[in-house]
């Protein structure tokens, strides 16, 4: 005799949570399943595909975006958690006409093919560089109790190692990364 204990769902029952978010210094309202990632509150609720999906778990870095000053993977947490949270997205850094520092370097070095983890690299990028302004070490960090961090290009990629380029433009990633490093465009 089966004694199975599943229980069905109806997805009508679901109970969904009214939440607000800062998200690019504006406080959107939501009525979502409070299961809803923040990645999917993003792009399903607010039309903010500038985040991209690429593999829903964790592991390819395109959903990476900021939330009060540190890169985050979004598909990872749910947006219900950021109700106090500063969050920033691909939109919020800069404008056609008007880019992010870090926007016109990937343009300048060519930073991209396809393109689709672009928004992630430069979410991940700004936040790193702020890591390592800060003295965060890396697993590459020859003198960890150095205060000053030498952004190398070794550097980069081990900080970088997170947001996945299919294309395989790395090194053209690593030279606007350190572009904007070593203070060129600042
Ligand atoms: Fe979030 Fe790949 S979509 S890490």
């Amino acid at each position: 005799m089966s004694t199975s204990t599943a229980v069905e769902t109806n997805p009508a029952e679901t109970k969904t949570a009214e939440i607000a978010l800062t998200i690019n210094g504006q406080v959107q309202h939501f009525d979502l399943d409070p299961r809803t990632s923040l990645l999917d509150a993003l792009r399903e609720h607010l039309h903010l595909t500038g985040t991209k999906k690429g593999c829903d778990h964790g592991q390819c870095g395109a959903c990476t975006v900021l939330v009060n000053g540190r890169r985050i993977n979004s598909c990872l947490t749910l947006a219900v958690m950021h109700e106090d949270d500063d969050i920033v997205t691909i939109e919020g850094l800069g404008q056609p006409g008007a880019p992010h520092p870090l926007q016109a370097a990937f343009i300048e070095h060519d930073g991209f093919q396809r393109g689709y983890c672009t928004s992630g690299q430069i979410c991940s990028a700004i936040g790193m560089l702020a890591e390592a302004k800060a003295g965060w070490p890396s697993h590459v960090t020859a003198d960890v109790a150095s205060p000053e961090i030498a952004l190398t290009d070794e550097e980069i990629r081990e900080r970088m190692s997170g947001n996945i380029c299919r294309c395989a433009a790395y090194p053209n990633i690593v030279a606007a990364i350190r572009d904007l490093a070593e203070g060129a465009r600042q």
